[in-house]
């Protein structure tokens, strides 16, 4: 990680501690103007500063006399673009008679006081809480009502677009890429990395006849959540022994949410961010086994942090001179006080969680909702039907992790809807935990994971579970004994919105066939060469699963399966390439998946296997319905159940990135016109800060461009002709 290049202050814009507290100035100036919105009863008085500093009009006609009306909420007979060739270009490709305009890019501002992004004179860490973060991942819409300040979900005009920051690329964040001084993290470069991830709100309004889309920067709606953001615990978890620190004794609250991958959203209009790989942010020192009980290793063990780990970016290292030394310090997790109140040894429970953001809500703290388990989250779905309890699918994302539903006790009532963070606590805190199993005949199970059944209790071998908090805080060891199903890295789960089926991608598994045996499930096990030399062994370009629930109930215990769609090179043979894909719609890695409300499946890849030949992509989709296919038996001679092979009408590709990006994140508006996607790292192989193998997104709109840092963004694409995205 250490630059050759040493770090140089003078490079940066501002960065000294007396613009730290000029930033906390600007915050407190934002949240004051932000009270205006829960201080104003009918809320009229805060967006009437927000148009009159923003000259936005505040219209919701969504009316377009533009195109010949057709219902845009109709599931289309057929995908009606010229499918996008597969290229290694450097730039967002798009069908014919679509545009792609570069929408909120890395360092972006948010607040009209804090300055543009410079490639020249990278700005300040602590400006970073007013800047849009590095790698833009999860995403979703939420129509803004602008009489009430509340969602609603038929405004296309104007709405709060909410994003993950995933990660970063310290590469291209800092002036001269990540540094270390005396093998510690400079303060101010650690800020930028903490800053840069959790999530965003952004306000935008989009015209209705010509479709663009702005981004309202003066808005009070726009905030940023950080990797220090205050967070509350609620749920089965909460103020639990293991989630107690030096900052929470009562193991109520921490700070911060990063690694937040794919996202979920309620039917209440609150947005769920997840933690995936959280747990590589800490350090844990080769001698602090000695001071831990045997179970407590068998856990630290399971979720990654094993003795001796080292911290991904190192933030532990930093000397705080422009915020208190704990803020740093909490990255150790190490045993080093009498008691858990005085250090951060429970540090790494307070991350693995599912975070529920109520993005019309400026005041209220964001709460882990740790009733849904801590695993590597990926993302969420919730299947919603009225008078049913709400059903909540997610994926923990790595090799031979499972696949889980928590399915809430209270019944789903539409009039919940805008009830905010007293919904979450309604919906999210009492329920079940599942776990999936695929039997090999093409039924499964969902294993409950309650205390004091299925063997969940202190007498259990794998591990000694005392009460549902230690359920949930070691999800995976709960799951691990029930015989839950490894899969092939679940990624991202949707649910078709007209028959209720739920979609899972299991991106890929290097392993499977050798430390995984395959199964029915998890079939395919082979070869392929990558640039002529490489070769990709296990199931090298993933594949889809669906399943639908016993009765369509939510409740459902059991379920029926089968596999989609499954990723393939178009020439490989028949039984890899189950699907039957071809120039037109083979992919590999899929990752990102989201129904839109007509139906219409969004597929997007997150490759390595594939990228010798294409970018990364997003592909649109018409699915059938579970059972639609028949039975098959893959190259390495495992019997599966695979769905219809696909079509051009059916698949196709619409969308390439720029170059070592992976396309993710997808959101549209209502009158489904306007399509948001997320390009993250291009550029990621680079060598060096001054060495970019991107330069996107400048290309964009230069595709000659040759000097410029390449960044995350959120790309918008709209039809030229103002039309319905993807066909009608
Ligand atoms: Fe962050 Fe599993 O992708
Ligand atoms: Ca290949
Ligand atoms: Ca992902
Ligand atoms: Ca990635």
């Amino acid at each position: 990680m250490t630059q050759p290049t040493p770090y140089h202050e003078d490079q940066e814009l501002d960065n000294n501690t007396s613009d730290n507290i000029h930033f906390r100035d600007i915050l407190e100036q934002s949240m004051s103007r932000r009270s205006l919105i829960a201080k104003t009863a009918s809320g009229a008085v805060a967006l009437a500063l927000a148009s009159t500093l923003t000259g936005c009009n505040d219209s919701n006609d969504d009316n377009n006399n533009s195109t010949p009306a057709v219902d845009p909420n109709k599931r289309p007979e057929k995908l009606n673009f010229k499918p996008v060739a597969k290229n290694l270009n450097d730039i967002v490709t798009v069908p014919e008679g679509y545009q792609a305009t570069v929408l909120y890019a890395l360092g972006d501002s948010i607040n009209p006081r804090v300055g543009a992004w410079d490639d020249n004179n990278i700005p300040s860490g602590p400006s970073f809480q007013f800047r849009s973060g590095d790698c833009h991942d999860g995403m979703h819409y939420f129509g803004l009502n602008t009489s009430s300040n509340r969602f609603d979900d038929n405004v296309s005009t104007q709405g709060l677009l909410v994003m993950n920051h995933e990660y970063i690329n310290p590469t291209f964040l800092h002036p001269k890429g990540p540094t270390k001084v005396d093998n510690r993290r400079p303060e101010d470069e650690v800020l930028r990395e903490m800053n840069a991830h959790g999530v965003s709100i952004i306000h935008i309004k989009k015209d209705a006849t010509t479709q663009k889309v702005e981004f309202i920067q003066s808005s009070v709606f726009n905030r940023r959540i950080t990797a220090s953001t205050v967070m509350d615990f609620a749920g089965a978890a909460a103020g639990a022994d293991l989630l107690v620190t030096s900052y929470s004794p009562s193991g109520k609250q921490t700070r911060g949410t990063h690694n937040n991958c794919g996202n979920g959203y309620t039917p209440w209009g609150t947005y769920l961010t997840t933690e995936e790989n959280f747990i590589g942010y800490f350090q844990r020192s080769s001698s602090d086994d000695l001071k831990r009980q045997p179970h407590e290793i068998i856990a630290l063990n399971r979720y990654g942090l094993k003795a001796g780990a080292s911290s991904r970016y190192g933030w532990e290292t930093a000397i705080g001179q422009i915020e208190a030394q704990d803020l740093y310090s909490r990255w150790n997790a190490d045993v080093n006080a009498a008691q858990a109140a005085q250090d951060y040894r429970n540090s790494p429970n307070t991350f693995g969680w599912m975070v529920e953001i109520d993005p019309f809500d400026v005041r209220q703290n964001p709460v882990k909702r740790t009733s849904l388990g801590r695993f590597a989250h990926e993302d969420s779905a919730c299947r919603v039907v009225a008078g049913q309890p709400l059903a909540f699918y997610m994926g923990d994302d790595s090799r031979g992790e499972y696949i889980y539903k928590f399915v809430s006790t209270a019944n789903w009532d539409v009039k919940d809807i805008n009830g905010g963070y007293t919904m979450g606590d309604k919906y999210l805190n009492s329920g079940i935990l599942y776990v999936a199993k695929f039997n090999n005949d093409g039924t499964g199970q969902w294993i409950e994971l309650s205390y004091g059944k299925n063997g969940l209790d202190a007498s259990n071998k794998t591990y000694p579970f005392r009460h549902q908090a230690d359920v949930v805080i070691f999800a995976r060891l709960a799951a691990d004994s029930v015989g839950a199903t490894k899969m092939d890295r679940p990624e991202w789960c949707t649910v078709h919105p007209e028959n209720g089926e739920v979609y899972v991608t299991l991106t890929n598994n290097s392993n499977r066939g050798s430390s995984y045996p395959t199964d029915a499930a998890n079939p395919r096990n082979y070869e392929d060469t990558y640039a002529g030399s490489k070769t990709n062994k296990g199931n090298v370009n993933g594949h889809i699963i669906r399943f639908k629930e016993t009765d369509n109930k939510t409740t459902a215990t059991t379920f029926k399966w089968d596999i989609y769609l499954f990723g393939a090179e178009a020439k490989m043979a028949a039984n890899i390439n189950l699907s039957g894909l071809n120039d037109n719609n083979d992919f590999s890695s899929p990752d990102g998946m989201w129904f839109d409300a007509r139906g219409v499946l969004w597929i997007q890849t997150d490759d390595g296997a594939y990228t010798d030949v294409t970018n990364c992509m997003m592909l649109a989709a018409l699915p059938g319905t579970l059972g639609d296919g028949t039975t098959a038996t893959t190259s390495n001679g495992q019997q599966t159940i695979v769905g219809a092979k696909v079509t051009d009408e059916n698949l196709r590709r619409f969308l390439v990135g720029p170059k070592e990006c992976e396309i993710t994140g997808i959101a549209m508006t209502p009158d489904n016109k306007a399509i948001f996607i997320n390009v993250q790292h291009p550029g990621e192989d680079s060598s060096s800060y001054d060495k970019p193998s991107s330069h996107w997104p400048a290309t964009q709109t230069d595709p000659s461009n040759t000097t410029a840092r390449p960044r995350s963004a959120t790309v918008v694409i709209t039809r030229k002709d103002g039309g319905v995205i993807a066909g009608t």
